[in-house]
């Protein structure tokens, strides 16, 4: 039998890592230990007083039937008391917050209430794959806005042309960035305000690494900018700071038109988030701070020993202020794939080639702070040793 695929699913792009996963699994079955710096997921486990609230709230039969799916209201007043505390940002947390199972499932489903077959959408490259995978499922086609290393990975909106702008109807914007790691001040984010409002556009700003940062640096809000609940919405989650990936709980918040919207699509596909979850992740957000202090002292620990150990070599790598992401573009000779084989070849290290996030990821490479800092030590010797002769 074979069952004909529908044409959205088809239209979605091919898996690029399929010739160095291979190469993964034969090292891997020929005995090689690899350290990945591919992956990025926070090694570390999530707070002690976030699993006792889990524990506690499992506890409650209460808490065992379907929930709301556009999360507790008690979750969503949680969100809007953060945002308050955090950014001075004012939510209606009935109207202005849907509770989502991960940012990443609201990313995936906002192009649904948005977006007609044909329609353009403003797309990072390189990205989260996510914004342009979802459009696409939409019929939506992406255009993708390049991120350039001498802009600081902003677009450059006054290059997207007029007839696009005009025709776009959402924009995706994500900082602090991955893969980049770059960051946007509020004088960026203030710009996309104002093209939104020129050109009717929907923006979606996803900032799942808004509490990853170092050096002092604090990410602002977008919604913090003057106009941008008019314009747009905010995704976010407990699964960075709070080391919380697997529990899958995050929130979309600002205009309350477009959260109807996206509650409406929710409430016809999922029935919400176990309510023991919204329990703990209320738990991370109103416990101490310190949780998420720890967390980024140890990623700016390894982001230093990675980079100046690796810069000591000639490599050209800067240290990101966001993000537990180092970014850098390839030797001249190489490409982010040959690069990257090469690499998985002498020193055994995996790095993730720059094309994984969209064509402008030509010539880079993503490398991942979320492992064991003896680990990253070890890469960084495996690389002295064995590629030491690679000219940047
Ligand atoms: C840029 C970005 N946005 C969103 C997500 C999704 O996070 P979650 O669905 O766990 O909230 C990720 C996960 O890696 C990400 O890198």
């Amino acid at each position: 039998m074979r069952f004909e695929q529908a044409q959205r699913i088809k239209n979605l792009p091919p898996y690029l890592f399929a010739r160095i996963e291979r190469l993964i699994e034969e090292k891997k079955a020929a005995g090689v230990d690899i350290i990945s710096l591919g992956i990025g997921d926070p090694d570390q486990p999530t707070p002690e007083h976030i699993i006792e609230e889990l524990i506690k709230e499992a506890r409650n039969p209460a808490n065992h039937q379907y929930p709301s799916s556009a999360g507790m209201l008690s979750y969503r007043q949680t969100v809007a008391d953060w945002y308050a505390r955090r950014f001075g940002v004012h939510l209606d947390p009935r109207t202005e917050v849907v509770t989502l199972i991960g940012s990443k499932e609201g990313i995936a489903h906002i192009s649904w209430c948005y977006l007609n077959p044909g329609d353009t959408v403003l797309v990072p490259d390189p990205g989260y794959p996510v914004y342009a995978g979802g459009a696409i499922l939409a019929g939506a086609e992406p255009y993708y806005m390049p991120l350039k290393a001498e802009r600081g990975y902003l677009p450059d909106l006054s290059a997207i042309p007029t007839e696009v702008a005009r025709r776009a109807k959402m924009m995706f914007i994500n900082y602090p960035n991955n893969p980049t790691g770059a960051v946007a001040d509020e004088s960026f984010l203030a710009e996309v305000v104002a093209f939104a409002r020129d050109f009717n556009i929907l923006v979606c700003h996803d900032a799942a690494y808004s509490e990853i940062t170092f050096d002092g640096y604090r990410a602002p809000s977008f919604l913090q900018v003057p106009g941008a609940k008019e314009v747009g919405i905010e995704f976010s989650s407990v699964s960075k700071p709070f080391n919380m990936t697997g529990w899958r709980i995050g929130w979309a918040a600002g205009c309350a038109e477009v959260i109807e919207a996206l509650g409406r699509l929710k409430s016809n596909l999922d029935s919400g988030q176990f309510q023991a979850i919204q329990y703990a992740a209320m738990a991370g957000l109103n416990g101490p701070r310190e949780v998420i202090d720890r967390v980024n002292a140890l990623y700016r620990e390894r982001r230093d020993i990675l980079v100046d150990g690796l810069n000591s070599l000639g490599w050209r790598l800067e240290k990101p202020k966001a993000t537990f992401y180092v970014w850098a573009p390839v030797p001249a000779g190489y490409t982010s794939e040959s690069f990257a084989e090469m690499v998985l070849e002498k020193a055994a290290v995996v790095i993730t080639p720059g094309t994984g996030y969209g064509p402008n990821g030509a010539g880079y490479f993503r490398m991942s702070l979320t492992i064991d800092t003896a680990r990253i030590k070890e890469a960084v010797e495996r690389i002295k040793k064995n590629l030491g002769s690679v000219r940047f």
